[in-house]
């Protein structure tokens, strides 16, 4: 496997500094979601031979599940410059996810289903991941259950045995991404059809999904709330195109209502991120919408805005962050419910060092919006924290300080160079 990229800054003391006030103006190319292509890694998994995904982006957890997928027998190889990530992928694995990959990354959990397909056993280390909230994988276990594995968890591991699985009908409680595609992976190579029912309709889901198909799996419903498997025997190896990341393009977007710029957002799908442009819109931000791009530009202080998180097509937890941020500075107070992820509030008492007026209710937030805010130190606690304390830093008076910057190396790729190139005043300080 090649070298760490520069995206590897995990476990350093790293610092980003930004001086805030200056307005972004330009263009921001997008690269793969991180939250679609991880998955696709873990998917490669299920057909031996070489898999290439494109559009890979430059961020520290990619390495992260390569260093996995490579513990699990494969020979991962990556082209930084080109974005893209070989798979080559024996006919036999190893089973075993150990816990310390697996504590860095909850995304590790998405081998689950692919081992237990491949190698009719699967042994995973409880996932840690981002400080976001309990994030439970009862909905993955009993899925899997209904298809037949014997799961159960000792020493830290949870461990799951299947000689076949069978397909069955899978209710959700609740549409969860990483439930949804657990059993996907799961069921595609199961003996008779599976159905999903209550399944996660997001753009991440509905790109792993295509991926499958490209691989000779046989999905119906694709991106809607009922997926029907018919397993197939054996899947072949594919070239992909990650899906481009509508948080990531979210990310910029709020960042050009903010600073009252105008960023232009290239490689998007805009049409993933309606209801986010919608509520842009609405904060008084023009917004020109392309088929693979979109400008936002604002040149006034934004008006606050109401949001309540949903899954897919609802407004997105992982963009709820950004959105708080943007309503610290605006005018009027707004209501910010989060109904994912309830430890997500813990951010606000960073953004409170900025002078935001945020006060949290169990899942409600009200937002009194200040006219400005003034930097000081502050400390990413998940990625989307991160993100929206480097928006509040860009608008803050002043030197704003973000510690634990390795968060947000997580999920946004280049995203100095980006901001700088835009007109940010930002640094990273290497300790
Ligand atoms: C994924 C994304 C994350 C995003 C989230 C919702 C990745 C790597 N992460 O996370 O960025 O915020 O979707 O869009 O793709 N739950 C259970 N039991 C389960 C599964 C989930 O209780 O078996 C709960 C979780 O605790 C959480 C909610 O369901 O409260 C949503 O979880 P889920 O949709 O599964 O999110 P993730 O796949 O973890």
């Amino acid at each position: 496997m090649s070298t760490l990229g520069p995206s590897a800054y995990h476990g350093t003391v790293d610092t980003w500094e930004i001086v805030g006030g200056t307005r972004l103006v330009g263009d921001v190319r997008l690269t793969g979601a991180k939250n679609s292509v991880l998955k696709l890694m873990a998917a490669a998994l299920l057909a031996p031979g070489r898999t290439v995904l494109a559009e890979v982006p430059e961020i520290l957890d990619v390495d992260i599940m390569a260093q996995l997928l490579s513990r699990l027998g494969a020979d991962v190889t990556r082209d930084h410059a080109a974005g893209v990530v070989a798979i080559e992928v024996p006919e036999i694995l190893d089973h075993r996810a150990d816990y310390d990959l697996v504590r860095r990354m909850r995304a590790s959990i998405s081998v689950l289903g692919p081992l237990l397909a491949r190698c009719g056993e699967a042994d995973i280390a409880l996932p840690g991941g981002d400080n976001i909230g309990s994030r439970g994988l009862d909905m993955h276990v009993a899925g899997l259950e209904r298809m037949g594995a014997q799961v159960s968890v000792e020493h830290g591991y949870l461990h799951a045995v299947a000689k076949r699985l069978h397909g069955h009908t899978i209710w959700l409680d609740f549409p969860s991404v990483g439930a949804t595609e657990t059993l996907l992976m799961a069921a595609v190579t199961a003996e008779g059809r599976t159905v999903i029912d209550n399944a996660a309709r997001e753009p991440e889901v509905v790109d792993i999904s295509h991926m499958l198909v490209e691989m000779g799996a046989q999905i119906g419903g694709v991106g809607t709330s009922t997926l029907v498997i018919d397993g197939v025997e054996a899947l072949t190896p594919v070239h992909h195109t990650t899906v481009s990341d509508r948080i990531v393009a979210g990310t910029w977007a709020v960042a050009a209502a903010m600073t009252q710029g105008s960023i232009t957002i290239t490689n998007a799908r805009p049409e993933h991120l309606e209801i986010a442009l919608d509520k842009l819109a609405t904060a008084g931000a023009d917004i020109e919408v392309h088929p693979d791009s979109f400008t936002v530009s604002m040149d006034k202080r934004p008006q606050s805005v109401d949001i309540v998180t949903l899954p897919y097509p609802g407004f997105p937890t992982d963009l709820q962050p950004q959105f708080i941020a943007l309503n610290a500075i605006s005018q009027g107070a707004s209501l910010v419910t989060e109904n994912l992820f309830e430890a997500r509030f813990r951010f606000v008492h960073e953004l409170a060092r900025l002078g935001a007026d945020v006060q949290t209710e169990g899942h409600h937030a009200l937002v009194r919006g200040r006219p400005a805010l003034s930097g000081a130190p502050v400390e990413a606690t998940d990625i989307r924290a991160g993100a929206g304390l480097v928006l509040a830093g860009l608008v803050a008076d002043g030197l704003t300080t973000i510690h634990e910057v390795h968060h947000i190396d997580r999920g946004y790729s280049g995203m100095i160079d980006d901001l700088r190139r835009l007109g940010a005043q930002i640094e990273r300080v290497t300790g």
